[in-house]
């Protein structure tokens, strides 16, 4: 195991917002609370609670002030939350979120469906963001949505997403997420924008953000952390999607990526049990199978009775 803190990997836990944003079924605040808590034990740094944007758009999630209140708060987790505009951050910060995580799409389409606004207006709500929330000590996060391909424009053009990169830093935005809103992203791709990136924005303030879509998502973790990126978001049990884009599908999986992570030795400081009897509960929770792999197939060490 790679005890170097420089090497260790570290994971978000983005289930309570980018995995229940999507989920058809009603899940109550007691159960989302519940979740959180629990997450909170597994020695995450830091968890996506949830969204302050129009419950017209997401209804799944517009408890998130009862849910921001209820949850226990682990001292050394800094719990975020996804805004689009300026209501969203009065809303986040009243309720007590850590880091806001402000999302705007490298593609006008997917930014116009998703957001309801063009790229230019989102910049314009994140410079009021900004303002507003100076002073407050919360920590601000970009993210670039569809930084790799939109669903309607196909692949994105890595110049863009650098303008976005220098736009959201002008601003005073210090961490930035690049995320691969419906997986198109592949290993090659990736190597060569997180390279490029990372001579803009330290390795501690890069979170990659990818979705298994295309099955890609951890070969695309490993070529990032090549690369040098060491933020990671995932979602238990691999749920996950964005509803603004067509064939959206789940995160990836968080104990899929603290398995593999596990397994070639690089520390991420997660407990690998507890996530796979949590997500071994999601199912009841949410009325459907999960894509995750590990907790149907168990950890490598958890071995078979011989047959007799
Ligand atoms: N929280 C709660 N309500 C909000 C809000 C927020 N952050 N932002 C806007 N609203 C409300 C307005 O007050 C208004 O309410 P009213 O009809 O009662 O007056 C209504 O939503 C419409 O406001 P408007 O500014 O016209 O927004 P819109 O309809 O153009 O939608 C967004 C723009 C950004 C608010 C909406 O598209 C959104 O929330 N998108 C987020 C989608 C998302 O979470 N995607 C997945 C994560 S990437
Ligand atoms: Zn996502």
């Amino acid at each position: 195991m790679i005890t170097d803190f420089s090497q260790r990997l570290i994971v978000q836990e983005v289930s309570p917002r980018d995995g229940l944003q999507i989920e058809p079924t009603w899940v109550e605040t007691q159960d989302k609370i519940a979740l959180i808590d629990q997450l909170s034990l597994a020695g995450f740094s830091r968890i996506e609670a949830g969204s302050f944007v129009s419950p017209n758009a997401v209804p799944a999630l517009r408890d998130g002030e009862q849910v921001f209140k209820g949850i226990l708060r682990r001292p050394g987790v800094t719990y975020v939350a996804l805004i689009p505009n300026l209501k969203g951050a009065q809303r986040a910060l009243a309720a007590g979120a850590d880091e806001l995580n402000l999302v705007m799409s490298a593609s006008q389409t997917h930014n116009l469906a998703n957001m309801r606004m063009n790229c230019e207006a989102s910049l314009a709500a994140f410079a009021e963001t900004v303002a507003f929330a100076s002073g407050s000590g919360t920590g601000l996060n970009g993210s670039i949505a569809t930084a790799f391909g939109c669903p309607f424009e196909g692949r994105t053009d890595e110049d863009r997403v650098l303008r976005i990169v220098d736009a959201y830093q002008e601003l005073g935005i210090r961490g930035i997420t690049l995320a691969d809103t419906t997986g198109m992203a592949n290993p090659r791709q990736v190597d060569g924008l997180v390279r490029r990136v990372l001579q803009r924005v330290p390795a501690a303030d890069l979170t990659l953000h990818f979705h298994n879509t295309r099955g890609l998502g951890l070969c695309n973790v490993l070529a990032a952390y090549e690369a040098g990126a060491r933020r990671f978001d995932a979602a238990l049990g691999g749920l996950g999607g964005c509803p603004f884009a067509p064939g959206a599908s789940g995160n990836i999986c968080t104990e899929d990526l603290v398995n593999l992570c596990d397994e070639v030795g690089i520390a991420t400081g997660i407990d690998l049990p507890l996530l796979l009897k949590l997500s071994r509960g999601l199912p009841a929770l949410l009325g459907h199978d999960i894509p995750g792999q590990l907790a149907k197939a168990g950890r490598n060490c958890d071995l078979h009775p011989v047959p007799s």
